[in-house]
């Protein structure tokens, strides 16, 4: 049986709480939220509806996993479609675990000159803690597990669960 490491309630009063930091952190600054395919795509669907005026989205795609193993090498496969060039933005991650992912995706966006990159991610695996007080909107701290839905998969399945769940082998 999978286990609920985070509930819906859970999630809904995290999302609130970030949400509102957000929206105080962002107003008159027209950001553009650029989420992660397709981990993100329930966060950052759920994440902008707590943010009360209106901000741009788009997507970039980065493959790094197979299975439960990093292959430790991490390609940008679709690039986002806006003009970055001094906007404010707002990467959107589903999980943060080696940081290999995100260091090449903030590296690549740095690239096209935006106002300011910041990092919102859903979960954050406590595996290097110096790259934790380098990410500003973290919604949950999690051990070092496997875990699904809520955005995650594992091999494409249980996205679509509105848990968080631990993966039993
Ligand atoms: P990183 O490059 O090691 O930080 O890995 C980031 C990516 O690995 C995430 O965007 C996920 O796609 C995937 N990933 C890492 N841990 C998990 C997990 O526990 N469940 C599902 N996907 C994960």
């Amino acid at each position: 049986m999978n286990q609920v490491l985070i509930n819906h309630k859970e999630i809904q009063i995290r999302l609130r709480e970030l949400g509102e930091e957000l929206a105080r952190d962002y107003e008159g600054k027209n950001p553009v939220f650029l989420g992660v395919l397709n981990g993100s795509v329930i966060f950052l669907a759920d994440l902008i509806r707590e943010i009360p005026f209106s901000v741009e989205i788009d997507f970039i795609r980065a493959k790094s996993y197979s299975g439960t193993q990093s292959t430790g090498v991490v390609r940008i496969i679709k690039d986002t479609e806006l003009d970055l060039t001094n906007r404010h933005v707002v990467l959107v991650e589903d999980i943060v675990d080696t940081g290999l992912t995100l260091r090449t995706l903030q590296e690549h966006i740095h690239l096209k000159r935006p106002a300011s990159l910041e990092v919102a991610t859903f979960l954050f695996k406590k595996i290097d803690m110096e790259l934790r007080y380098k990410i500003k909107y973290v919604g949950f701290e999690i051990g070092n597990e496997f875990v699904v839905g809520y955005g995650l998969d594992f091999d494409g399945q249980y996205r679509n669960h509105p848990e968080i769940l631990k993966l039993e082998p």
